[in-house]
Order: structure tokens, then sequence, then C-alpha cells
């Protein structure tokens, strides 16, 4: 019956693969090493729980690890000594050779897409290139293309003086040749496994063409829909940034990092990217440490506990002291309190914008401000190894700080096998063989599927009869080899991705009745599209409005002041809906839109973000119904742009106001909208008719130290089949530090066949109500805790239960 659930399970599933696919290349030292032992039996972990751990964990501690002491024991990666070969190599190394191991540069040998993300420095070409890596001035290159040119590369590299051999990285976000929905696309599945799953094939594909390390999974919590970059991670909530970052990493890692379809993991940006003021992309964040335990960490801390090896420095300044150079950050939290042993990678060229950011003097001391904090990797800037020999050699950074450096990246290589076979990813036949195979595609389209939310359905307009009924689809977004694979791919293509009218025709009974006009251009009006779109909107039965953003308006740099349907395309859309037909609007996004005018009028909207190769067979099949929609809002759809930040694990205020009704003077909202969301986080129709019925739990008491069940009965009582997110938020009530006003905790997706119902239960332990107090100690919650088992952050059935006394942590 459960399709996904969120169990401890998972916890334990991603501890194995840690293990299996990290530990190969541990020696027995570091893997003997005694871990903190805090495990206890039956589930009940919680009695050993020390402060400490609990601080490690911050305020992450949720259903999902219904046994969240594993976690912990996860994240607590024992230190010891490499294996001894290291130590002998970096005995043999010169300055300037430990220096290029620190040296990660973009590939002078890119497709057009790489080369435009990422232009390699100025006047490198790949002969240059070659050279650098055969005079051991690099320690890899990122988004190069293909099996052809590491094969040279490598070669070039074992070519060199000590013969360490190069790490190929590359952005494989969502997909490599096989497309997969944006990530956030994917957590609307609310189904962790379903993005562990093309993280994994992503991994094939990608380390078929010769690529050992994808930067990736990005974790960043994003609360504000101003912000590009929100299309890259799973959206506003701390446990689905969870679930989703330990998803990807055992997809993308597998379970043996010495594979030959292994991709390494890196979990960025380190950290709060997401929260930048105003949600402009590279801007500032100032954020309290009990805010970033509590909802920036938590994902980063995840991506540990399920194995992620490397990690990626943010771009932002962090409450005053840049990311990439955050002493506290990179150094005390990552490696004291967290114990993580992998590189750190800087993003970009973020060392040398330390200058910039008014924090180094000169790039010189950028270098030395970047390395002492902890930054292992320089990217693209070439100032580790331009600066560092000589600041060595001053005494300015130590020596043990460049060996350490060093040895974290040497054991990464040693740990994914490069020191045993140089050339064990990088393979021209296998690259083609392995690329768009039909079962990449297929999951391809079911991800796809799964991502897209039906946001309204009055009168169940759908699904679609395909019964040869004239269907005008209309919009910028409704033919093409254009914004289907997003804005943050470089080895997709659109041509070879299925287009919208593609798919639907595929899937009609009688595809002549399909007729398919622009009507503009995403952001421009075109000569006599709206006349155009006018009329083939009076010549069809029903109308399929595609419409929304294109690739080019998310992702990075690409923050927007109003996160609104372009101007050109909402007068279409005023136009085609005065026609009186009944019109499907079908979104295109990569993020939370505010919607407005004719588009909120129409009576089915279906949000479909970028979905990649499958696009438009998995549009066309949520259409005809030849398969439910089950995805929900992985973030809240706000009324207008001026409520961004918009989140719903907000906090309260002394004078809230969280009513639909017109605004009470002197409570908190603006003068002209209130404080709900258009559409809820976590909302989301089926073609079932989902009930929620006879709630248990409420007025329970939670003894000291125990337990609560809390359950729901769901009914289906439609006509078809459907799959429904069950949520469960609570709010402890009275806290020394205020909590959010709900917060999701655990949630179930359950398939339901019509006319049946299913109860659905959640557990909540003490240890589940821990937040982090003044001071940042962990604290139990005491006293009313409400809880609501949902179908979205607004709704639900609600009750409360009484956590009796709280126990005193050792
Ligand atoms: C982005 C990173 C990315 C890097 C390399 C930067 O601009 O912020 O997310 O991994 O480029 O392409």
């Amino acid at each position: 019956m459960l399709v996904a659930c969120v169990s401890s399970s998972f916890i334990a599933k991603t501890k194995k693969t840690k293990r299996a696919s990290l530990s190969a290349a541990r020696p027995a030292a570091r893997a003997s090493r005694p871990c903190r032992s805090i495990k206890g039996s039956n589930g009940a972990l919680h009695d050993r729980i020390t402060r400490r751990d609990l601080l490690v964990a911050g305020a992450a501690l949720t259903l999902d690890s219904a046994n969240p002491a594993r976690a912990l024991l996860a994240t607590a990666v024992p230190e010891g000594a490499p294996p001894a070969f290291i130590e002998a190599l970096i005995a043999r190394m010169t300055l300037e050779e430990k220096a290029g191991q620190l040296t990660l540069m973009a590939a002078a040998w890119g497709g057009a897409a790489a080369n435009a993300v990422n232009p390699p420095k100025a006047g490198t070409d790949f002969e240059q290139q070659l050279a650098e890596a055969g005079a051991g001035h690099l320690t890899g290159v990122f988004n190069g293309n293909g099996a052809v040119m590491a094969q040279r590369m490598q070669r070039a590299a074992m070519d060199s003086r000590l013969k360490i051999p190069l790490l190929f990285a590359a952005d494989i976000i969502h997909g490599h040749r096989t497309v997969f929905p944006v990530p956030l696309a994917e957590a609307a599945s609310f189904e962790p496994e379903l993005a562990a799953r093309t993280a994994r094939v992503a991994a094939v594909e990608a380390a078929a063409a010769g690529i050992d390390w994808t930067f990736a999974p990005m974790v960043d919590v994003a609360h504000d829909a101003r912000w590009g970059r929100c299309v890259e991670g799973a959206g506003e909530d701390v446990l689905l940034g969870r679930l989703f970052a330990a998803a990807r990493v055992r997809g993308f890692q597998g379970r043996d990092a010495k594979a030959d379809d292994a991709l390494i993991a890196c979990a960025k940006h380190f950290a709060a990217y997401g929260a930048g003021e105003g949600g402009l992309d590279y801007n500032g964040a100032d954020v309290s440490e009990a805010t970033l335990h509590a909802v920036y960490f938590p994902p980063f801390q995840a991506a540990f506990a399920a194995g992620a090896a490397t990690v990626m420095a943010a771009f932002n300044d962090l409450s005053g002291v840049p990311a990439t150079a955050n002493r506290w950050l990179l150094t005390q939290v990552l490696r004291e309190q967290w114990r993580f042993d992998g590189p750190v990678v800087s993003d970009y060229e973020a060392d040398q914008e330390l200058v910039a950011h008014g924090y180094a003097i000169d790039d010189r001391d950028a270098a030395r401000l970047a390395i002492l904090a902890g930054t292992d990797i320089s990217m693209q800037s070439g100032l580790y190894l331009r600066y560092l020999p000589g600041l060595v050699a001053a005494g300015q950074v130590p020596m043990a700080r460049l060996d350490q450096a060093v040895r974290r990246v040497l054991t990464l290589k040693a740990e994914v096998g490069l020191f045993d076979d140089p050339f064990r990813r990088i393979d021209p036949r296998r690259e083609q063989a392995r690329s768009r195979t039909p079962d990449h595609l297929a999951l391809a389209r079911e991800a796809a599927r799964k991502s897209i939310v039906l946001l309204r359905n009055e009168g169940a307009i759908l699904p679609l009869a395909n019964n040869g009924q004239r269907i005008a689809l209309i919009g910028p977004f409704a033919a093409g080899a254009h914004d289907l694979i997003g804005p943050w791919n470089v080895y997709g293509d659109d041509a070879e991705a299925i287009d919208l009218a593609t798919g639907m025709r595929a899937s009609m009974r009688a595809p002549a009745a399909l007729t398919v006009v622009a009507g503009c251009a995403p952001e421009q009006a075109i000569a006599g599209g709206i006349e155009a779109a006018v009329i083939a909107a009076h010549g069809a039965d029903i109308v399929v409005l595609a419409i929304g953003e294109h690739a080019g308006m998310s992702g990075e740099a690409q923050s927007r002041t109003a996160v609104t349907i372009p101007a050109p395309q909402q007068a279409l859309a005023e136009a085609v809906a005065a026609v009186g037909k009944p019109v499907i609007v079908v979104l295109k996004h990569g993020r939370a839109l505010a919607l407005e005018g004719a588009v909120l009028r129409v009576p089915a909207i279906l949000a479909t973000w970028f979905l990649g190769s499958e696009t438009g067979t998995a549009i066309a099949d949520i259409l005809f119904g030849d398969h439910g929609p089950s995805g929900r809002l992985p973030v809240s759809f706000p009324q207008e742009s001026g409520q961004e930040p918009f989140y719903y694990a907000h906090k309260s205020t002394g004078r809230p106001d969280a009513s639909d009704a017109p605004p009470v003077e002197y409570k908190t909202h603006y003068r002209t909208a209130t404080n709900q969301p258009r559409f809820a986080f976590g909302h989301g129709l089926t073609y079932g008719r989902i009930g929620y019925s006879r709630l248990e739990g409420d007025g329970a008491v939670m003894p000291e130290d125990g337990s609560v069940e809390l359950a729901v009965t769901i009914t289906n009582s439609g006509t078809r089949a459907a799959e429904e997110v069950v949520q469960l938020y609570l709010h402890i009530r009275t806290a020394s530090v205020t909590q959010p006003v709900r917060e999701l905790k655990a949630f179930q997706k359950v398939r339901l066949e019509r006319g049946t119902s299913a109860r659905i239960a959640f557990t909540v332990r003490s240890v589940d109500l821990v937040f982090l107090g003044p001071d940042l100690r962990p604290t139990r919650a005491k006293g009313a805790v409400d809880f609501w088992i949902a179908p979205s952050a607004t709704s639900g059935l609600a009750g409360s239960f009484t956590v009796k006394a709280a126990v005193p942590l050792r």
C-alpha cells in the first residue's frame, strides 16, 4: 500500500551506502576508529543522546529518522590516516605540484553549452591545458566533453613526473544526456527514492563519459522565489531538503565508489546560499546561528550522512564573513563538529571574489584566507597555483595545512579508484552504449509524470476525453525544441527532448484535432500572434495554454523582482480566456509563481516546471489520464510577488493573522493581501476524490520520553485510483525559542484504489520534538503540541497532544 514513506529504513540504507562506497580505500586504522557509540536497541536511542550529539544534528531531528541517532552516527565518520602510498607521494611533491593538486579548471575542450556557462581561462587552449596536466599543475578539469577528451588529458597526466591521475568533474544536476526533471520538480514527487533512481542513471551516463565527480546535489533551502536558483534544489522545506539531499547522494555515488559508474557527489553551496538578501543571487546572507542549525545545515548533514564525499563552499557572505573564507563554517562546524573529512571546493572563483567582497586585500591574500579557512580546492581562479607556493615559502600558510588539503584530494582520488586504474571511467564505446537507453528514457518519463502538480481541476475538467474533440494548444511553450531541459544542463539537448505538441499528438486518437499556435514569444509579443491564438481558440472545443517562464529566467544569476507570468503571455492568456472556451493552463517554471488575472480563473492548472527529455509525453500522460497526477508543491505559491520571501514554516508574530478574511487593522498583513498562499506548500490534486476523517491522537498525552501515535483515515470516493501524499505537520505551541507555525515532520505517499480507505499512522517520539533553545542547547518540547494530518500546509484535520514532562538531557 505505501508507495513511499518516510521511515527509519531510509537512514539505515544511507548508512550502508556510506560504508560500502567509501570505506574501500580507507585503511584499517580509519575504519576501526570508534564512532561515537549512541546506538541503542530496538529504536530506543534517544535516551543515550548527549547534548553535543543533538547539537551536531541541530534541530533536524524529524520523523524521517524514526531513529535519529542513526543519522548522527552516520555523520560521525571517524578520521584516520590515508593509505601509506599517499603520504609517500606527498613527501615527494614539490610545492608547485601540491598547489597543482588543489587547482581545478574549466576544460578547454568543452561543448558549446559547457563553454557558455564556464568559459576556460582567457587564452587557454586545449594543447596548453594538456601541457598543464603534464606539468602536474592541475588536479582535474570540469565541464569538459566526453571520454575522448578525458582519455587525452589522462594520458597527459600519466606522463607527468608523479603520474597523479586527473579527476574529471561536471555539473550533472539532473541528468546527463537523458535529462530528468529539474531538482525542484522532482521534489514535487515527494518521493526521494525517485531522485535516487534518476541520480543513479545520471551517474551511469556521466561516468561512462569519463566524469568522476558531479557538483551536485544542490541542497540549499530556498524561501524566496525571486532567487533563480530555487530550481536547483528541493524547495523551501527542511525535511524534503534532507530527504532529497540524501537520496541524490546515494544515487550518484552508488554502492561502490570504485565502480565505473560511480559519481562522487558534492553537497553545495555551503552555506545559506539560498538565504541571500532580497532573493538576489550572490547576495549576502545574514542568518543567525540558530537558523543555520535549524534550516540551512540539516540538508548538508543529511548529504554527509548519506556519504557525500565532497562539499562546495558558497559564493555568499555569511553574516559578515564570506563562506569561502569562513573558518567557523568550514573548519569548526564542518570538520570539528561534524567530522567531515572530504575536500571543500570553492564555488568557481569565489576565492578570488574575496577581494570584491572587501574581505581580502588582493588575490594573494584571498588565496591565503581561503586555504586557512578550510577551502581545499580552488576552482577556476588559478590563485592556489599562483600563490600557495610563495605563501608556504614565506611561512604565511603552514606546510601542514597545504599537505592536509592535498591529502584530502589524493585520498578522494584513491577512494574512487583512480590510482588503481586512471582510465576506469574513460571508455568511448561505453559512453555511447550507456547513453539515452530506452530504460533511461522510460525513467525520465516516469519522473516527469510524478513531478507534475495539479493545482486546480474545477468540474473535473481533467483528464481530457481522448475522443477526437478539437484542442487548441496555444502558447510559447506549446511546441519547439526549446525550454524543455531547463536552465542548468551541460550535456542535454533540447533537440533530443519531446515537446508538448509532439507528446500530445502521440497520445491522441485523432492527432489532427490538435491545432498549435504560439501566440507570443516568452517575453515578447509577436505580430498577429494574439489574433491567431484567438481564432484557434474559437475553432476548438478546449484550449490548452502553455505559458510560464523560459529556461533563462531561472538558474544562476536569474533573480526576478516579480515572479509573475511575463506581460506578453499574460495578455495572450487574457485574450484567449475571453473567448469563453474551457482553458487548461500548463505552466512552465523554475520557481513558485504569483499567478494573476485570467490565469487564475481558468478551471484547470498544471504546474509542470522543466521536465527534461520526456516533457511532452509526460504532460500528455496526465492530460489524457493515462496516469493520474500525484505531485505536491515543494514551494508555496504566493498571491503576490511582494510577499516573498514566502514559506509556510514561518514564525508567528505577536499579532498574527492567518485568516483569509479581509485584513483587520493592526494585525500582521500587507495592506492588499492576506498571508494565505495562492497554492500552499504540499498542495496537489489527484483524479480521485480523497477525504480525510477519523483523526486519532487528539488530546493524547505523550509520556515523558515516550511516543504518541497520530492517525487518520483517508478515503477515495472518486471514480479513479489516486496517489495521496498524507502529510504530518507539528507545531510546538510554547517554547523557549519561538517555533514555526507548522513544520512538516513526515509524510506517506499512498495509492488508493477507487472506493477504498486506509488508516495512515505516524509515531511521534519525544526526541522528534527537540529544538535548539537559547544558547543553542538542544531542548525538548513541553506542553501542548498542535498537529495536522493534512493534504497541504494550510489544511487538514487538526488536533493537539501534550508532552507530560521533559527529561533533562545528559
Ligand atoms: C555555480 C556552481 C557550479 C560551478 C561550476 C558556479 O557558477 O555556482 O553551482 O557548480 O559554477 O560550474
